[in-house]
């Protein structure tokens, strides 16, 4: 069964660890981090962008292919399949409506204000379906420098704000990380994360969990994070087996085969990823 992620996050919040959000890409993907979370029985998030969402086919199709895969491979762990940054309104009803246990509303584009204002939709549509609702504030960029984009950081006056007058039950609060690969090193406001912990009763979520340096990530966590989202790590681990495969083997065409080629190095990597995070079930 999914479950939303209050549980799991509230855990990990007051035990200090991570619980990994794993973006998911196709069916195969799905299987290999299913797979791997249930062998290490730890909690997980399967996180879907919109795009990736559309790829799949739809919000039906992703909510149907991960509840099949959960029954037909015997999945125990709580599963979260989550929304990750939702756009409007619309889109987090949608996954709502299709099935899946919690969103994102990333209305951080906006002022403070209508970010309120979109969120709280949002929250009141989902919690009346016992669906949870992760925000964001600040704004998190895509593959940039962590110098360039301090205007854009959360704070925390705005971030109490937003919780208390739109009830959000996670918030992923802009301090330095950015989505893709980082230009220069990752530089983290770990003073104002912790800052933001203090304040705030619900789990932080760090964006952008791809190339932070280990010692940075341990720090994340007992600065109070307590859900961290990696796409472009297990994407990169993955093309880069399939790429050795396709350069070894020049005669392969089926397509299972290509695809798995990349499975061990990606299950190898969650690994590495969740003894970091010292999740735990
Ligand atoms: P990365 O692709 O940098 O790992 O970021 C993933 C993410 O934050 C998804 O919301």
């Amino acid at each position: 069964m999914l479950v939303d992620f209050n549980d799991m996050l509230l855990k990990a919040k007051k035990e200090h660890y991570a619980v990994p959000h794993f973006n998911i890409n196709n069916l195969e993907w799905t299987k290999f981090i299913l797979e791997e979370c249930e062998k290490l029985n730890i909690p997980v998030i399967l996180g879907v962008s919109e795009g990736a969402a559309k790829y799949m086919g739809g919000y039906v199709t992703v909510t149907n292919m991960v509840k099949g895969l959960m029954t037909d491979l015997d999945i125990k762990i709580p599963v979260c399949l989550h929304l990750d940054h939702g756009s409007s309104f619309e889109a987090c009803k949608k996954a709502i409506d299709a099935g899946f246990s919690s969103v994102m509303i990333d209305a951080s584009k906006h002022p403070i204000d209508k970010n309120i204002k979109i969120t709280k939709e949002v929250v009141d549509y989902a919690h009346e379906r016992g669906v949870s609702v992760e925000a964001e504030i600040g704004h998190i960029e895509e593959n940039v420098s962590s110098d360039d984009i301090k205007d854009t950081n959360a704070k925390p006056e705005e971030c109490v704000k937003l919780y208390e007058n739109a009830n959000i039950d996670a918030i992923a609060p802009a301090l330095g990380s950015v989505h893709g690969f980082y230009k220069g090193e990752a530089n983290l406001d770990f003073e104002t994360m912790k800052k933001i912990n203090d304040l705030l009763p619900i789990p932080l979520v760090l964006h952008g969990g791809t190339g932070i340096p280990n010692e940075k990530i341990t720090k994340a966590i007992e600065c109070g994070i307590s859900k961290i989202n990696v796409n472009t790590d297990l994407q990169s681990v993955w093309s880069k087996a399939v790429r050795e495969k396709l350069n070894e083997d020049s005669e392969v065409y089926d397509p299972r085969k290509i695809i798995k080629s990349g499975e061990a190095a990606m299950k190898r990597r969650i690994d590495e990823i969740v003894t970091l995070y010292n999740t735990k079930l």
